[in-house]
């Protein structure tokens, strides 16, 4: 009588946690996080922090790379499919905005935009899907104002000093942080004849390098450079081409944007044109923004429709190593 008892109470047991368990993996909230660039660390990081959000929750993040418009459409079917029910997305093009949106709506998808804003047909923002990202425009005046800053301490005289800016001007937070960067070193007294603007075709190295080269070769009489650009991978290129044209490492400055992207270069033996970085809060971007859509989903909190991320710290040779520990990701 005992034995069967036992036996009963330990079947219930046994189906009622296997029960518990299938209820659980049926109900985990899934959520994908959609990247356009998965190679630039920066996105790393920020699926990184997305992870530990879904740690921290219970949750599950898809992390998918969308490079194009086409694999960010099929990224939102499978991930439908697979039952998640909403997504953070830095978009390969922010013009994929009414697309992708569109789409959001017939799949029941909840959508957050991070990094790059999504925008409507006309031009404007899209400014009903929440967004988090960071003042781009102090962000580059930031950049300006350093650049100039490190230039004087070196006793560089202006005049004789070329500054490339790297623009991509098709993405708004790009053309923000550029035009903030050269507003900035206009006010600080750079002279604006030698302001040159090197428009990249792509957001990558080989893209910067490239434009960057043009510039180069157009102004072969200046002795000292400044490199702007809107990321780190923007402002590394450009540091390349002056190596590439055989200017002296002393005689240029470039600080990135990001802080992710230079750790290669930042560790190299020898000192390269890359003074630093601004060091941006990739762990809140991919932490908060997961959450968020985690929240709405499974609590129904609609997030904010603009969350600005204001963080930015100057890492260099000499403190690199402890703010990015600090952050996790070194
Ligand atoms: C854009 C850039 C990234 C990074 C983020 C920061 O998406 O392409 O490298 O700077 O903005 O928000």
């Amino acid at each position: 009588m005992m034995k069967r008892l036992l036996n009963l109470a330990l079947t219930f047991l046994f189906s009622a946690g296997l029960l518990v368990g299938s209820a659980h993996a049926a109900d985990k909230v899934k959520i994908g996080f959609l990247v356009k660039q998965p190679e630039e660390p920066w996105f790393q990081a920020e699926w990184r922090f997305a992870d530990k959000a879904a740690k921290e929750k219970g949750f599950e993040v898809l992390k998918i790379a969308a490079p194009d418009g086409e694999r960010v459409l099929a990224a939102m079917d499978s991930l439908a499919a697979n039952g998640a029910k909403g997504f953070v997305i830095c978009t390969p093009d922010v013009r994929l905005g009414p697309a992708i949106m569109a789409k959001a709506k017939v799949l029941d998808l909840k959508v957050v935009a991070v990094d790059d804003r999504l925008v409507a047909s006309d031009g404007s923002f899209m400014a009903d899907v929440p967004y988090l990202g960071i003042d781009a425009h102090a962000l580059g005046q930031t950049q300006g104002t350093l650049l100039i800053k490190e230039a004087q301490k070196r006793g560089w005289n202006l005049t004789e000093t070329g500054i490339i800016v790297n623009t991509f001007d098709e993405l708004d937070t790009a053309h923000q942080r550029t035009s903030g960067s050269v507003e900035a070193v206009i006010a600080a007294g750079f002279p604006t004849a030698n302001i040159y603007y090197a428009p990249n075709h792509t957001t990558d190295i080989p893209g910067s390098f490239d434009a960057s080269n043009i510039v180069l070769t157009q102004h072969p009489d200046k002795k000292t450079w400044l490199v702007i650009g809107m990321n780190d991978t923007a402002v590394l290129g450009g540091i390349r081409a002056t190596e590439g044209a055989g200017i002296k490492v002393a005689n240029v400055i470039g600080i990135g944007i990001n802080g992710t992207d230079v750790t290669n270069e930042l560790e190299k033996k020898e000192v390269t044109g890359l003074y630093g970085s601004l060091l941006l809060s990739p762990d809140i971007h991919g932490y908060k923004t997961a959450m968020m859509v985690y929240d709405w989903i499974a609590n129904g909190i609609e997030p904010p429709k603009f969350t600005p991320i204001k963080d930015v710290t100057l890492i260099t040779r000499e403190n690199f190593k402890q703010k990015l520990t600090e952050l996790g990701l070194l």
